[in-house]
């Protein structure tokens, strides 16, 4: 483990005024999304619009990092040009998301474990060929009726880990994502008391399973009130829970934490990040690794049509711009109306 890279990449990755770019969805995802504006997903489709992306002129003043799926990693712009590529050019590090998705867990119906381990070693090796130099894993913890079960939380955690152990091994900075979904009809203490004991197990064991932490991004959920509740918390609130569960459960070792948006609208998860920051200084680097909240209204702008690469540059850019704002708690609601 070259310990000196992997901390000046994490600390690339969570640089002043910078976040990461969520580009992984997998094939299955992608699908959704393209669904909602109607553009059927296919290799091509799904190419150029991962070109459009990152060929966004000037991302990179406030984008450190896109993470890549697997076929992603493999693509080339239309003129020849790799993706990774594209990225690097803007001074973008390319990252690649390493799990196989969350399954759901033996004796637990109703709870998902996340796959991906066997071979990862092997695997990590080809995408450090393939230019990537951090990874991504994400774990899925969901409330309901007797859920998590503690079990459901050790098996994950267990997994980040592994995941995050051999990544670092391969040269690659980690980032250590277990996300308690918002969706369902919890109260914010209730996603604040789940998100927490989550993060406890986890740093645990990252601990015992020797993962250095200043060479380790955490990527986590915002505290929230499930979407199916009839109080919902305001900015305010959010950022006092998240706060407060992140300051006692994070030590300050950590490169950074980035948040994934996770279903709110855009400018909720600006918002809040915002606010939070506002609140400074903090123990780490408080950012954004979004994949929604940064790319819904380029995919709107785009619609499936290479025409449309202006419009969906400019969109991506002005999302971009506004949570690299929200970075250091500069951001405020006029910024959405100014012309993009
Ligand atoms: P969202 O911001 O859309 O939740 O996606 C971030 C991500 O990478 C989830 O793994």
């Amino acid at each position: 483990m070259e310990s000196q890279q992997l901390r000046s990449t994490a600390q690339g990755l969570v640089a002043e005024g910078k976040g990461i770019l969520a580009a992984d969805e997998s094939t299955g995802s992608i699908e959704k999304r393209f669904k909602g504006i109607d553009v059927e997903s296919t290799e091509e489709n799904r190419r150029s619009y991962r070109e459009m992306l990152f060929s966004t002129s000037g991302l990179g003043d406030f984008i450190s990092g896109a993470i890549l799926y697997d076929e992603t990693i493999r693509q080339q712009a239309e003129d020849g040009t790799p993706l990774v590529d594209l990225l690097q050019k803007q001074g973008i590090i390319p990252g690649i998301k390493v799990d196989t998705g969350a399954k759901t867990l033996a004796g637990a119906p109703d709870e998902k474990v996340t796959e991906g381990l066997d071979g990862l070693r092997e695997r990590l090796a080809e995408y450090v060929e393939l230019g990537a130099r951090f990874t991504k894993w994400r774990a899925v913890i969901t409330i309901g009726e007797g859920i998590p079960s503690p079990y459901c939380i050790q098996a994950n955690a267990h997994a980040l880990g592994r995941y995050a152990a051999l990544s670092q091994e391969a040269g690659l900075v980690p980032i250590v994502e277990p996300e308690t979904l918002m969706d369902g009809a919890h109260s914010i203490q209730q996603h604040y008391d789940v998100t927490e004991r989550t993060l406890q197990i986890i740093f645990q064991e990252l601990y015992d399973q020797r993962v250095e932490l200043e060479g380790a991004l955490l990527k986590i959920n915002m505290v929230l009130s499930g979407t199916g509740n009839s109080q919902q918390a305001g900015i305010e609130e959010v950022a006092d829970r998240t706060l407060r569960c992140l300051q006692r459960t994070v030590p300050p070792a950590v490169a950074g934490v980035v948040f994934l948006s996770g279903g709110q609208s855009d400018e909720q998860a600006t918002a809040h990040l915002n606010e939070m920051n506002r609140r400074g200084p903090l123990p780490w680097a408080l950012s954004f690794s979004y994949g929604r909240a940064l790319q819904a209204p380029a995919l709107k702008a785009w619609k499936g049509d290479r025409s449309n690469f202006e419009a969906g540059q400019q969109a991506l850019h002005h999302r971009a711009k506004l949570n690299g704002a929200a970075c250091s708690g500069s951001y405020s609601s006029d910024m959405e109306k100014v012309a993009v």
